[in-house]
């Protein structure tokens, strides 16, 4: 079984798909990461995440060890993340990867293209959002919590700056697919919007 979650950014995705993981007793892969591990490698080797050789050279020679840091969220890593994940050929090199992930002993996979180009026969599709005041207050949360300064005007122009080349990039750019079922999490909290998910998937799933 093939569960696709999709969404902008800090809109819960990750949350709720180890969640339903977890209940389900599925894999479950975070694509993101593979994003922001080939940003690393870019970066750590003093390269332009921009330079589509360069990238692409960086994220065929991904290892285990490189999606296993510990610390590939930082705000740098983030912004490279998104330039190496508007390349096309890095996208394909990363591609097989997540279908023989999911092929195995099927999977719960979340990112911006999964239930769009990398499952587009997964069993159940969730497009996972919240408002843009919502996700920033999220983010926000979560730097304070991690004892970083930082100005909510910061980082809500930076959502909605990754939300604008999340969308608008040429190369599978973030989009609902036609057969998904929105969740819109802006006024649930993490229990709410699993519930909702559990309750979706078991309308999908065959008795
Ligand atoms: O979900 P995230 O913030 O960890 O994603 C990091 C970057 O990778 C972000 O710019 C979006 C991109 N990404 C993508 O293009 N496709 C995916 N399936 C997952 C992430």
């Amino acid at each position: 079984m093939i569960i696709a979650i999709d969404g902008p950014a800090a809109a819960g995705k990750g949350t709720l798909a180890k969640r339903i993981a977890a209940a389900l007793q599925l894999p479950y892969l975070d694509t993101g990461i593979l994003y922001r591990a080939t940003a690393k490698r870019v970066l750590e080797k003093g390269g332009d995440p921009a330079d589509v050789a360069t990238a692409l050279a960086a994220a065929q020679s991904l290892g285990a060890d490189d999606l296993a840091r510990g610390d590939l969220r930082d705000a740098a890593t983030s912004k490279a993340a998104s330039l190496v994940a508007s390349i096309a050929p890095v996208r394909q090199a990363l591609l097989d990867f997540q279908r023989h992930f999911g092929s195995r002993n099927g999977a719960v996979l979340d990112g911006r293209d999964i239930g769009t180009i990398i499952f587009p026969q997964a069993d159940v599709k969730l497009f996972v959002t919240a408002s843009v005041e919502a996700r920033a207050q999220r983010r926000y949360q979560e730097f304070l919590a991690r004892g970083e300064e930082v100005a909510f005007d910061e980082v809500i122009a930076d959502v909605q700056a990754r939300d604008e080349a999340d969308r608008t990039r040429a190369a599978a750019p973030l989009m609902m697919a036609v057969d998904a079922t929105l969740i819109d999490t802006t006024e649930m909290d993490a229990d709410a919007a699993f519930a909702r998910a559990l309750e979706l998937i078991r309308e999908k799933l065959p008795r």
